[in-house]
């Protein structure tokens, strides 16, 4: 089983993650919790490129296949074997947030983004996705005051610098996909407390993957 959190900066989806991971271990389940981009070694370098607010010459389309590179070996080597050995996997951002960055975000063909995130993927598709729906401002609020107090608005900052309207692209650019496959993107409301949307989260997977 395939989980993947989505949402903006600051929506709080690596907090719920690891709630979900906590409570679904509780169950006796055994459970992998990986991130994208850096969920492998070398996706770890290929992170610390894409996100260092230095590297803002980056070009869209070298962005693009610096996510997929980082894609392309975590399904080869955390996500694939993670499910092979019956584990439930969650990861927290995938396909879909190339899909919203790098096309509803930087404008790049949708159709060859979801072309070249097949490759990506090499047929793995997640059960559920759940977007953590939140307004850009208030995301962006909380992932500055996180970025300030771990000082990592420099080395990690690259989006979070990214204007207001970027970020309303992305947050619609994800509302449009939940709208398009409604059978495996769940939209949950992120501006409750981190408690509330935990009772969503638990909700949706409980009634779509965890009922016989
Ligand atoms: P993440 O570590 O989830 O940061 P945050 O917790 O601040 O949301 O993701 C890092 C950034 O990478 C985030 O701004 C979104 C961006 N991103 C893309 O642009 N495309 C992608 O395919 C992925 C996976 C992430």
């Amino acid at each position: 089983m395939l989980i993947t959190f989505e949402g903006i900066e600051g929506c709080g989806k690596s907090t719920q993650a690891v709630r979900v991971r906590e409570w679904l271990q509780s169950m006796g389940r055994s459970v992998l919790l990986s991130r994208e981009p850096g969920g492998t070694a070398v996706g770890r370098t290929l992170r610390s490129l894409l996100l260092d607010a230095q590297n803002n010459h980056l070009c869209s389309r070298t962005e693009l296949f610096l996510y997929l590179a980082d894609r392309a070996q975590h399904v080869h080597e955390i996500i694939k074997p993670g499910l092979e050995a019956g584990s439930v996997v969650l990861v927290d951002r995938f396909a879909d947030s190339t899909l919203v960055y790098q096309g509803f975000g930087r404008g790049l063909d949708l159709h060859m983004v979801q072309g070249l995130n097949e490759l990506a993927v090499d047929r793995v598709t997640p059960d559920l996705t759940l977007v953590l729906d939140l307004s850009p401002e208030t995301g962006l609020q909380r992932a500055r005051s996180r970025n300030g107090e771990q000082g990592t608005d420099q080395s990690e900052g690259r989006f979070e610098a990214e204007s207001l309207a970027f970020h309303s692209r992305i947050r619609e650019g994800y509302l449009e996909l939940a709208s398009r496959d409604r059978e495996r993107i769940v939209v949950v409301n992120g501006a409750g407390t981190e408690d509330e949307v935990y009772a969503q989260v638990q909700k949706e997977i409980e009634s779509r993957l965890l009922s016989p």
